[in-house]
């Protein structure tokens, strides 16, 4: 069998479609032009695509949004004194600070500082908690996508057996409570696995749909998994440069041997890194409405 591709590229595309309508109808009939500001501190390579990628994105979309990029020596002090001024600003509806921060600067700290009703990217306690209790809420965003992925390309969650490898609080956590809850995409039978898992292959081979988010390259392999799984690859790893300077870059799953067993999968690049990205947007729109009392 050789797997349908799942396309990021293709279903963000739909849902930028969805949501330039609904920015313009915000627009058009209330005024409204929502908000984004992205703040980068150091110099990242890889932060420094992702920040510039959200902004882009923002304006093609007709999002207001501002880059702030800081010094990699910025006080954790002045980041505070930032986030509170955007915290501040009724121009701006959604602050992301992007991850991870230099090591002086505690990261809890500076998420817990922002306004839960501009925290697009669901990380404020507030925020997961809701999540977990299945109340409306800012949804982080590689989960979401990852539940938008699995709903538009038609793959049946409600009963499936769904192995999660990697426990982080960005990607791992999240999803494995979103599949469980009695939602689209959800209803389904969780195992997250993760460094100690005993036989993780034998895990993996029961499952109806894997998601892989440890950020190990080609860590899953074709004997891990079950003829017509449907594969769901979040790992974004820098395996080397090509000549003209790109990095190259692999997924967590052995996609080439992968693809010849399951149903269906997700590439990397083109998988789910363009759907967190639209999925960001996503809840800035919905954070726009919520400061204009439209939802
Ligand atoms: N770093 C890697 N992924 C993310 C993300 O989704 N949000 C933020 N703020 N930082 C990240």
């Amino acid at each position: 069998m050789t797997a349908k591709l799942i396309s990021g590229i293709e279903i963000a595309k739909e849902i930028r479609e969805e949501l330039t309508a609904e920015v313009a109808e915000l627009k058009e009939k209330y005024n409204i032009v929502p908000g984004l500001v992205t703040i980068l501190v150091g110099e990242d390579p890889a932060s420094q695509s992702y920040v510039a990628a959200k902004n882009k994105t923002a304006h093609a979309l007709g999002i207001h949004s501002e880059q702030v990029t800081l010094d990699p020596d910025t006080s954790e002090e002045d980041l505070l004194a930032l986030v509170d001024k955007y915290n501040k600003d009724p121009k701006i509806n959604g602050i992301l600070v992007q991850l991870p921060l230099p090591k002086h600067i505690n990261e809890a700290n500076i998420l817990y500082a922002i306004d839960p009703d501009k925290d697009v990217d669901g990380f404020h306690p507030v925020n997961v908690g809701k999540m977990v209790l299945g109340e409306k809420c800012f949804l982080p965003c590689t989960p979401h996508g990852i539940l938008e992925m699995l709903t538009r390309s038609g793959v049946e969650t409600s009963g499936a057996e769904v192995v999660i490898i990697g426990r982080s609080n960005i990607v791992g956590k999240p999803i494995a409570n979103l599949m469980l809850q009695k939602r689209d995409g959800g209803n389904a039978t969780i195992t997250l696995c993760h460094t100690r898992t005993k036989d993780m292959a034998a895990h993996c081979r029961r499952a109806d749909i894997i998601i892989a988010a440890v950020g190990v390259p080609k860590m899953v392999t074709a004997d891990m998994v079950k003829e017509g799984a449907a594969i769901i690859d979040v790992g974004v790893n820098r395996i080397g440069k090509a000549s003209n300077g790109k990095a190259i870059l692999a997924g967590d799953v052995d996609f080439d041997a992968v693809k010849e067993i399951a149903s269906c999968i997700t590439p990397v690049p083109g998988g789910v890194g363009p759907m967190t990205i639209t999925m960001l947007m996503k809840n800035t729109v919905q954070a726009a409405k919520m400061a204009a009392n439209l939802i």
